[in-house]
């Protein structure tokens, strides 16, 4: 099997220098490649290509990401996964105007983890996207967007919603530097090209 899929040898010795580095558990390892595993068999083989020349680092990431989000559908796709964190976004704005930290410290941390989409995300990417210099913006958008929901949280568990308020402008900078680097047309559909540009 691994003769057929480099990728999958790739990833192997990617999974053994990221326990080398960050001393994760043998399990958490196994449990990391499994699961890049299964997101490269999803992928076309140009795209599988394309992952698996990325480089060290971000492959790193990717996989850290899918340990960390233990939620993950095997049908949801990119959109509607943003959906679903749009939804929290407006939940915890309404938690912050009404000065209810339960609400919005749950609802951060529930964005902070939010769900994976089938295949996981480079595959809702544009292509030309999927490189290892595109990439490499994703760690700082993580900071922005998940580092700041989790700081959100801990300051409505504080009862100080002024701060809450500031993350959450902060994250939503994050949405947007995101959207701005990977996302084309904004609502874009498969109809569209039905429309004159
Ligand atoms: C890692 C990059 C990234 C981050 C961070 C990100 N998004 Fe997205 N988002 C995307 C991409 C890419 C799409 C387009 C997916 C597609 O068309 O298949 C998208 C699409 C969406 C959509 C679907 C509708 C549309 O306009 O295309 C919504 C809603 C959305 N994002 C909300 C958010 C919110 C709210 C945040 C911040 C809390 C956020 N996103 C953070 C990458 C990101």
């Amino acid at each position: 099997m691994l003769n057929k899929k480099p990728w999958l040898l790739g990833m192997a010795l990617v999974c053994l220098s990221v326990g080398a580095q960050a001393q994760s558990q043998p399990q958490d390892m196994k449990r990391g490649m499994e699961l890049m595993q299964q997101q490269m068999m999803l992928m076309t083989p140009e795209l599988a290509q394309k992952a698996q020349a990325l480089s060290p680092d971000i492959k790193k990431f990717l996989m850290r990401v899918a340990l960390r989000h233990e939620r993950r559908s095997d049908t949801l796709t990119l959109v509607q996964v943003m959906q679903e964190i749009m939804a929290e976004h407006h939940m915890i704005g309404t938690a912050i105007a009404t000065d209810n930290g339960p609400l919005a410290a749950d609802a951060a941390r529930r964005l902070a983890l939010h769900r994976l989409p089938r295949g996981g995300m480079l595959p809702y990417l544009p292509i030309e996207k999927v490189t290892t210099e595109s990439l490499s913006v994703l760690p700082s958008m993580e900071v922005a967007v998940e580092g700041n929901a989790q700081k959100l949280a801990e300051a409505a568990d504080r009862g100080d919603m002024a701060a809450a308020a500031h993350h959450y402008g902060e994250m939503t900078a994050g949405c947007v530097a995101c959207h701005m680097h990977f996302r084309g047309q904004p609502g874009a559909s498969a109809y569209t090209p039905r429309l004159k540009q």
